[in-house]
């Protein structure tokens, strides 16, 4: 389902030096050439990233403010994402649902807002383990995309990303097929509650524990349209090889 896609969600990690480092390493990186790649530096290093890094890479960032900017202390507008060249941003990502307390509406009207304005939206969602455990996978799943979809205008410009909470930064991968039966019901759910051709286009990429190691077993699952790497994509040639994991 369209091109893969793989993005580097960079976290709250990194010094102007490492940074550097890691866009030098990604510049002479090789990567496959039907991949889209993207990576989200911090806020406070966008700009170095964006005049540094090559074309071929995209620029995220990892969270936008739901409204035209103003008196909001501490929030970063989309309009300045938009000023310096940022064509991404990752909204309703576990970490800030579940630290920062973001709610499914304010999610999903943050993506409504960053997509009206131009940007394109990686738009996160994924249960906890005890809902896991509890058999509510699919209902937690459903209803945090069903929040993108009550606001979005329209699917052109959006990636989702099924990241399961019990899989981020755990080294518990989720397997090929736990990750292949959420992205199929994810796929269903679009399909009844949108459209066929929403549910055939929209890439579904997988985020959790990916790494060099396991990227190529995942890849080879016909839903899994990519990924949204944490730790290992703060190391360029690994996240290099998850990149040429396409198939
Ligand atoms: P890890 O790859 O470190 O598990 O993080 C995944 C993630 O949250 C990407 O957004």
């Amino acid at each position: 389902t369209g091109k893969f896609f793989v993005g580097g969600n960079w976290k709250c990690n990194g010094t102007k030096d490492s940074i550097k480092k890691l866009v030098s390493d990604l510049n002479s990186a090789t990567f496959e050439p039907d991949v889209d790649i993207v990576v989200a530096p911090p806020f406070v290093y966008l700009d170095l990233v964006k005049n540094t890094l090559t074309d071929r890479i995209e620029v995220s960032a990892q969270n936008s403010w739901v409204g035209k900017g103003g008196a909001f202390t501490g929030e970063i507008s989309v309009e300045q994402l938009k000023d310096i060249g940022v064509q991404w941003v990752i909204l309703g990502h576990s970490e800030r649902r579940h630290i920062i307390g973001e709610k499914d509406e304010f999610i999903g009207k943050k993506a409504a807002y960053a997509l009206s304005e131009g940007l394109k939206v990686i738009a996160c969602i994924g249960e906890l383990l005890e809902e896991r455990e509890a058999g509510k996978t699919f209902d937690v799943c459903f209803q945090q995309l069903k929040a993108y979809a009550d606001f979005v205008p329209s699917w052109d410009d959006i990636v989702i990303a099924y990241e399961p909470v019990w899989a981020i930064g755990t080294g518990k991968v989720a397997s090929p097929e736990q990750a292949q039966e959420v992205h199929v019901a994810l796929r269903d759910w679009l399909k009844k509650n949108v459209s066929a051709e929403v549910a055939s286009k929209t890439r579904i990429i997988y985020g959790g524990s990916v790494n060099g190691g396991n990227s190529a077993e995942l890849a080879k699952k016909e839903d899994i349209d990519g990924f949204l790497v944490g730790g290992a994509s703060l190391k360029g040639p690994e996240f290099a090889t998850i990149v040429n994991s396409v198939t």
